[in-house]
């Protein structure tokens, strides 16, 4: 078969005017933009003159981008535990064939990788295009001058990630989408188009529109509202918008901006840019959107997608967000790292905020090898690339030049950074603040450095928000850029419950109170910002558990340099209030009962104690009802009321000097343990309005399937996730059950990749098996190109095995 594929006239003189179905939407979105993403291949290791036209890659693995070579494993030991124990580091070659019809000569044509994990050098047919080291910005080369116009070409990429180069897994390779961009030698420039709406009431908005052409000609707008319908059109960079649609957290209203470009009458290029109209307010009281005080309810998240790795996918970043939806959140912190293009467009969808960020570290190491090698020479590039590339996304309200940074102790460098960074920022946009997470208090406020942008981001610092910091800054807003850092491991609770470090089994116990020095538990937070209502909220560490930094196994600090493979093989995060699969953890819930308002209550921990030799068992309830009711078999332990009805929470982290909190954010009943049901009523006003049981699960009999989506697209990418549960003969969760399942896809579809939740097992994610973590286990099943059912099946030895389809069209 040939692989090659032709680049034909045909596709660069259709001009796109929508946008294509449930594709992604590209900010900048030009019309003559195809993926370039099939029939590559790939070598792990090095291979000299792989550059080179000609070269033989027959043997090298054929596949389709976006790929991430490291996540297929396999886990070892010898690889570093704080990077996910995965083999990410050495080298990479990518290589793909491809014609080029002659009616295309003329025209430019720029190949666009959304990011390369790292250091990609790039050649066209044998001439090197350049070099470009940080994994997660976008960059792009003109190839035209280098073709072959009506024969074949040759693109080669390597890559080299480094050992030490990296706090957590950053994947390997081509991890994001590629396209190819053909364009008339008059076009809008890459992220070309800038729009801004200086004036918005609800009778009017003013859209402003600043083009950058490469070549000359005139450009006429067009603004196309949420409904389809045309609003506006002019040749005029300042349009006006009758009765504006606001861009909203509960209500994303998004425009598209079309952009036509003419040379001498004839339509040359075309563009179509997704924007918002929406105000952004930020003062030393707080947050204002569309006039509106919004608190911040955000979580940190890294870039993987758990068992899929570090690559893009649409749908799974779709899923992320919306449980992170369903939590209470409303914003998401990009930590520590320009974003995929998918994340920003699913934001402003949604109804997400975005804090942009850009660095997690500066010139100062944090790992030996990391992005501080390149900074003095890239920063202020990779920087205004990012701003540039994300500047029309209604979900980005803040820009973040760093976490963390090494230069907060330098009085000299911290703030001649700071400031050089924020000028970058805003030489390319003034209607968004910068800001930077500090976490070396006091120091950056002492030394002038959190004066040099717009918002401090406060980073652990609970204790010192109100008056402490407003003595250095009295003006400036500030918000808890990374709060928490609570650790718990998925259904684990350990007995009796106490502040522990580390526990032998390498997991943490869910009763939300254990973590490193710097952290404590999420009521500490709650109760500083009910304290201090300036502050404009908090970003938890973090939403998502992710891959590498095991915390609180396996490494001694945040700046330790080497290998954290002391408690092998605990290989990912315990951070998350949901785990790797994106089952919720109990704390999951506690953020529920604060961030939402739908009555809601939830109960911990499971109710199997039998021969465990515990006869009293402590009990939780996380609620945003009033009070709440226990019932143990039906026999009520009584209501207790939210906020008058205390927990005392064993507490200690950096500076705090009790070593207990009375939490009036969760509710507690010690009861002596009776095999049954254990059961929470939630009551507002008197009246019941929500509840929540769970039973004694009798011996594992049974699989039962349920995917979150039986319906896929035939596009080679949408996914299906299949919760794996095992059950009792009565369809009760077996909470403590780890039985291996084993899974046959057949079919429109096939298998991505399975996990558990475990942060501490070197079971493969990329497999057709895999062992139940406390009761559950999930299966990814991803659609082919063609439509048609795909047949699932799931047995265990000793089990009730499970079918369930779905359909693919
Ligand atoms: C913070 C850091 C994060 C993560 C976290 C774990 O200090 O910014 O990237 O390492 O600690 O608690």
């Amino acid at each position: 078969m040939n692989r090659r594929r032709f680049i034909d006239a045909a596709i660069a003189c259709s001009v796109l005017t929508t946008v294509a179905k449930g594709g992604r939407v590209d900010s900048d979105f030009s019309g003559m933009r195809k993926s370039f993403n099939t029939d590559w291949r790939f070598h792990k290791g090095e291979a000299p003159g792989a550059e080179a036209s000609g070269f033989d890659d027959s043997s090298w693995r054929p596949l389709d981008l976006p790929h991430d070579w490291a996540i297929e494993g396999p886990f070892d030991i010898k690889y570093n535990a704080r990077c996910g124990g995965l083999p990410f580091h050495g080298t990479g070659w990518y290589r793909k064939s491809f014609d080029v019809s002659a009616e295309l000569k003329g025209k430019v044509i720029s190949i666009v990788f959304d990011g390369a994990m790292y250091n990609a050098h790039v050649w066209i047919n044998g001439h090197f295009l350049g070099n470009r080291p940080f994994g997660y910005i976008e960059f792009q080369y003109d190839i035209s001058s280098y073709l072959n116009y009506g024969g074949s070409n040759e693109i080669a990429v390597q890559l080299k990630p480094e050992d030490l180069s990296s706090r957590w897994y950053p994947g390997a390779g081509l991890y994001r989408n590629v396209w190819l961009d053909v364009r008339d030698s008059t076009h809008v420039a890459q992220w070309g188009t800038f729009v801004t709406t200086p004036e918005v009431s609800d009778a009017w908005a003013t859209v402003n529109v600043e083009t950058a052409l490469v070549g000359s000609g005139s450009c006429e707008y067009e603004v196309v509202d949420p409904d389809g319908q045309i609003v506006a059109r002019g040749t005029s960079s300042e349009l006006r918008i009758k009765n504006p649609k606001r861009w909203d957290i509960d209500s994303p209203n998004l425009y598209l901006l079309r952009t036509t470009v003419y040379v001498r009458g004839e339509v040359v290029d075309q563009t179509v840019t997704r924007f918002g109209i929406r105000t952004l307010k930020f003062s030393k009281e707080g947050f204002w959107l569309n006039g509106r005080k919004v608190r911040i309810q955000g979580v940190c998240l890294h870039h993987d997608n758990g068992p899929l790795g570090a690559v893009v996918n649409r749908r799974a970043i779709e899923r992320k967000l919306q449980i992170m939806k369903a939590m209470g959140a409303n914003s998401i912190r990009t930590s520590h790292n320009p974003p995929s293009n998918e994340l920003l467009d699913l934001c402003d969808e949604l109804g997400l905020l975005v804090m942009d960020e850009a660095f997690d570290v500066w010139e100062r190491q944090k790992v030996k090898n990391g992005y501080n090698k390149f900074f003095k020479q890239w920063a202020e590039r990779d920087l205004k690339d990012m701003v540039r590339r994300d500047r029309n996304h209604p979900s980005v309200f803040m820009w973040s030049i760093g976490n963390e940074i090494g230069e907060q102790r330098d009085s000299v460098e911290g703030p001649a950074i700071a400031r050089r960074l924020d000028g970058y920022v805003k030489e390319l946009d003034t209607t968004r603040p910068t800001t930077c997470g500090f976490n070396k208090w006091p120091t950056p406020y002492k030394n002038g450095m959190a004066a040099q942008i717009d918002i401090a981001g406060m980073n652990y610092k609970p204790l010192d928000y109100g008056e402490a910091v407003n003595a250095y800054l009295p003006n400036n807003p500030v918000v808890g850029s990374e709060t928490s850092s609570c650790t718990s491991s998925r259904g684990v609770y350990h007995l009796p419950i106490k502040k522990y470090k580390t526990h032998s089994s390498k997991q943490v116990s869910s009763y939300d109170l254990i973590g490193p020095p710097w952290a404590y538990p999420p009521d500490v937070e709650f109760d500083a910002l009910e304290r201090n209502p300036e502050i404009l909220g908090e970003y938890i560490w973090t939403g998502f558990d992710y891959l590498g930094e095991p915390t609180p196994y396996g490494g001694k600090d945040n700046s330790t340099n080497g290998y954290w493979n002391g408690d092998w093989p605990a290989r990912s995060s315990y951070f998350g209030a949901v785990d790797l699969c994106g089952f919720p953890k109990d704390r999951f819930y506690l953020y529920q009962s604060q961030w939402t308002k739908k009555p809601m209550v939830h109960v911990l921990p499971h109710w199997n104690w039998e021969g465990s030799g515990h006869e009293n068992i402590p009990v939780y309830a996380y609620t945003n009802c009033e009070e709440v009711e226990l019932f143990v078999n039906g026999k009520s332990f009584g209501r207790k009321i939210k906020g008058k009805d205390l927990t005392k929470l064993l507490v200690k982290f950096n500076r705090y000097k009790s070593n207990h909190f009375m939490s009036k954010y969760r509710l507690s009943w010690e009861v002596p343990y009776a095999p049954g049901s254990l059961k929470v009523v939630g009551y507002i006003g008197g009246k019941p309005v929500a509840e929540k049981e769970i039973k004694t699960a009798g011996k594992p009999a049974q699989i039962a399937l349920s995917p979150d989506r039986s319906d896929l697209s035939a596009d080679g990418v949408d996914l299906s996730y299949v919760t794996v549960r095992i059950e009792d003969a009565d369809g009760n969760l077996c909470p403590l059950a780890d039985n291996l399942v084993r899974f046959q896809v057949e079919g429109a579809g096939k298998i991505v990749g399975v996990g558990n939740g475990n942060a501490a097992t070197t079971e493969p994610f990329v497999a057709d098996y895999r062992t139940a973590f406390n009761g559950l286990c999930m299966l990814i099943v991803k659609a082919g190109m063609f439509g048609g059912p795909i047949r699932i099946s799931a047995v265990s030895e000793g089990l009730k095995s499970s079918r369930c389809s779905l359909l693919v069209r």
